[in-house]
């Protein structure tokens, strides 16, 4: 048998078994927690017991987990649909590591990038480079998906730190985005950053223009106040950016895992180079935890292994992700880039169907906003959303301790709920409490009943700093690549986007008046009503 078949039948013939039961083992819930340096994963409230785990992990061994991993870290070239490296750990890793492609070792290169890239952060923050008016007082970063998503969530984690200008980002192509960014700002002390892997995304380019000719209204020399960090030298000076503003990077760092290095320019022009190095620290920290650690004390191991344990074995498509954490409001978004667009494929590596799901559906909002709209669904309705919590010890409000403590009250509050639920007897008790019997009590009883045993995880750290986000960030990484490992899928390449891209390009002059009879009835009657409406707008 199969391990997944017998993780399968595992998984079956404990169907009806209550979380609960499970913390009758005495230390249930040490043995299913898991540290690395000063964070911890608790995933005891999970239908996963000794058994499932020891399958598991036998799940991960054998899929040729360790053996995966050397090569990402090696520099082999493991996407390889595009025939690349994978070597965003480079971008952290410690200044006397020597990792090579094609026999050239790439690191020099990149410490001398992050060199220039800290200097000019330390110059915009120090007000040493000036715009037309004088020290920039705002910088607007320009690009999308992983060249916006990661810094951007990044720079609202950290925003404690910040003691630069002010930062903005501007993705999508609609216009609202661009117009409404760029209104209250003065372009006589602003900076824009063109951020984009291949310099060619349509809505980055389009916005980047957008921005130039806003300044160029005020600016005589617009483009004196525009950097660019590309893979791709030869756009950004066709674009007109000069080359000391432009900072490069390989086509091995894939977008959604670019923020360590130039992507991240914002970001280290928000925080300064020390916390940046700091942020750098704790991605490195992970990625030794993720080499070193024992399989069973392996946190993104582990963390990969509750997504397989819930998606493919228990087949729930979902999963909740939950910061009691405000400045982690964009971690929901930047991980369906990470987890989506990494492992939402449909082939395996060795061109076969891929004979499983694939990854999960991410989703979620920051506690405990999410409360009061979504949770309803999570304890009540008939699907079951495996729930990752995140949560601090400490916030960064010294004297909002007593709002913090409501928060994690909160966040624990939820998981136990999750778990614990309420029976039938106990509504009834409560029904009778506030003085119902009869029919009633009985019909009021059954809407307050909640199943429980539903599954979530929460990772606890002290406090939401620069090295943390480091962790948690690498921790997803590494999560996201053992899962496609453990699917047999290239988790680095993203194919399922082109599409979209290139019928929207087709479908522009459609909008402008060309024949549209190729293209289906409902193509056609969609293209007719915006035709007629945006002229009357
Ligand atoms: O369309 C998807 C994508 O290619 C992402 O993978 C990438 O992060 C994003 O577009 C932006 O690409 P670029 O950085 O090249 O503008």
């Amino acid at each position: 048998m199969s391990i997944w078949s017998e993780l399968a039948r595992h998984q079956r013939s404990h169907e009806g078994r209550h979380i609960l039961d499970l913390f009758d083992t005495p230390g249930r819930a040490k043995a299913f927690s898991v540290t690395c340096n000063d964070m911890m994963l608790d995933y005891s409230k999970t239908a996963i017991d000794a058994e499932g785990r020891s399958l598991l992990l036998k799940l991960a061994e054998s899929s040729g987990l360790q053996s995966a991993r050397s090569a990402m870290f090696g520099g082999a070239k493991i996407n390889e649909t595009e025939g690349r490296a994978v070597l965003h750990i480079a971008q952290r890793a410690d200044d006397s590591a020597v990792i090579e492609v094609d026999g050239v070792d790439v690191m020099p290169e990149l410490r001398a990038i992050r060199g220039r890239a800290y200097a000019f952060a330390q110059a915009v923050r120090k007000g040493r480079f000036k715009g037309q008016g004088g020290a920039i007082t705002d910088v607007v970063n320009i690009g999308i998906g992983g060249s916006d998503l990661g810094p951007a969530m990044a720079t609202l984690a950290l925003a404690p730190y910040h003691d630069g200008p002010r930062l903005h980002y501007v993705s999508n192509v609609d216009g609202a985005h661009i117009a409404d960014t760029l209104k209250p700002l003065n372009p006589e002390t602003t900076l824009v950053i063109v951020a984009s892997k291949t310099f060619t995304t349509i809505e980055t380019m389009t916005n980047a223009q957008t921005a130039r000719d806003w300044m160029a209204e005020k600016v005589a020399d617009p483009g004196a106040q525009f950097a660019a960090v590309s893979t791709s030298l030869e756009k950004t000076a066709a674009f007109g950016i000069a080359p000391e503003r432009v900072f490069g990077f390989a086509d091995w760092v894939g977008g959604r895992y670019s923020l360590w290095g130039p992507i991240g320019l914002g970001l280290m022009i928000a925080i300064g180079s020390e916390a940046f190095d700091r942020f750098l620290a704790g991605g490195r920290a992970m990625d030794r935890h993720f080499c070193d650690a024992p399989l069973a004390d392996n946190m993104p191991v582990l963390l990969a292994l509750i997504g397989i344990w819930h998606n493919q074995i228990c087949g729930h498509a979902t999963r909740a992700v939950l910061p009691y954490d405000q400045r982690l409001a964009r971690l929901p978004a930047y991980l369906q880039q990470l987890e989506m667009e990494s492992n939402g494929k449909r082939v395996r590596m060795d061109g076969r169907d891929l004979d499983r799901q694939s990854g999960p559906i991410v989703w979620g909002e920051p506690g405990t906003n999410g409360q009061h709209a979504f949770y309803q669904l999570i304890h009540q309705g008939t699907r079951v959303v495996p729930c990752e919590f995140l949560l601090a010890a400490a916030g960064h409000e010294p004297g909002l301790a007593h709002q913090h403590r409501l928060l994690v009250a909160n966040c624990l509050a939820q998981s136990e709920a999750l778990l614990r639920g309420r029976t039938l007897e106990e509504a009834r008790a409560l029904m009778a409490q506030k003085g119902l019997e009869g029919a009633e009590l009985e019909r009021q009883a059954q809407h307050r009943v909640f199943p429980g045993s539903r599954p979530s995880t929460t990772l606890l750290y002290p406090q939401l700093t620069p090295f943390t986000l480091g962790q948690i960030i690498a921790l997803y990484e590494h999560r996201v690549f053992v899962e496609g490992v453990i699917l047999g899928i290239n988790s680095f390449d993203q194919w399922g986007v082109e599409l979209g891209k290139e019928l929207a390009t087709a479908l522009g002059p459609l909008l402008e008046g060309a024949d549209v009879s190729a293209k289906d009835g409902s193509i056609q009657g969609l293209i007719a009503y915006v035709r007629a409406h945006s002229q009357r707008a």
